[in-house]
């Protein structure tokens, strides 16, 4: 009995067409059991109060941040273990990047995690340790950026940015895309039309980021990005709803 068995699979070692057939069919089946569920469920990404798309100065703090290769030196994706919630905060949730095209978790930390960076230090601080790192932090080993004070930005192509994320699921509203470069002045400057901004990207700050209120550089833009990041959900009155119920 056992042997006839033997005997027919010999039939397809034999044939390698016919193993590699069958062997296709055996991993599709496995795939499908793995991939089909999630054509059916409506998100893999719970949603979160408060987690709103990046502002358009905000955005441009983004690419200089990714330009610069930050991400080579520090993540932004805080581990549900306690060592890192104790020094970083609440542990990363999937729903603060899911606006984030391509996301910034990295995993290399040369430099501390910075996914809750936002607020942590004043503009100031910012300025100077970017401008000159080991004045802040004598042992440090990260460069400076100080050119960046040097180079001014508009918000001109921002409207385009914006499309591009729109495209990709990101919820911009035709308002939001109108108003891309007046937005982009208004929190860079906080003059302008601050409240309609606010109301748009609620508890976005409009402020001059980089102590130089005359222009705008990629340093206003990329601080008012770190002063962004990981302050968008209310965690304190997240679990106090938490542990009322
Ligand atoms: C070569 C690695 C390296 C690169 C590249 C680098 N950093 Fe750092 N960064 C560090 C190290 C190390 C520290 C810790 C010492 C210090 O504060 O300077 C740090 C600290 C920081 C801090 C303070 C974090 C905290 O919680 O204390 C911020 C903010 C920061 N970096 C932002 C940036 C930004 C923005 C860029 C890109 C423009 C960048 N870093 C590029 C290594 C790096």
């Amino acid at each position: 009995m056992a042997s006839s068995i033997f005997e027919r699979h010999k039939v397809i070692e034999r044939h390698v067409t016919l193993l590699g057939v069958l062997a296709l069919v055996t991993v599709a089946i496995g795939g499908i059991v793995e991939i089909a569920p999630l054509f059916w469920i409506q998100s893999t990404v719970v949603k979160v109060d408060g987690v709103r798309p990046y502002t358009p100065l905000e955005l441009a703090g983004r690419d200089v941040y990714v330009r610069e290769g930050c991400y080579g030196c520090h993540s932004q994706m805080i581990r549900p273990f306690r060592d890192e919630t104790e020094r970083y905060g609440h542990y990363s949730l999937a729903a603060e990047s899911m606006y984030d095209h391509p996301f910034q978790w990295g995993s290399e930390r040369t430099g501390p995690d910075l996914a809750r960076t936002g607020g942590r230090y004043s503009d100031g601080w910012h300025v100077q340790h970017l401008t000159d790192p080991q004045s802040v932090v004598p042992e440090s080993i990260m460069p400076p950026y100080a050119f960046l004070a040097t180079r001014e930005i508009d918000g001109k192509s921002m409207a385009a940015h914006l499309v591009a994320l729109r495209r990709v699921g990101v919820p911009y509203s035709d308002e939001a895309i109108k108003q891309a470069a007046a937005d982009f002045e208004t929190q860079a400057t906080g003059e302008g039309d601050t409240a309609a901004f606010v109301k748009r990207y609620p508890k976005a700050q409009a402020r001059d980021y980089d102590g130089d209120p005359k222009r705008v550089t990629e340093m206003d833009a990329l601080i008012a990005y770190l002063q962004g990041l990981g302050n968008q959900i209310d965690f304190k009155s997240a679990e106090a709803q938490e542990q009322a119920k």
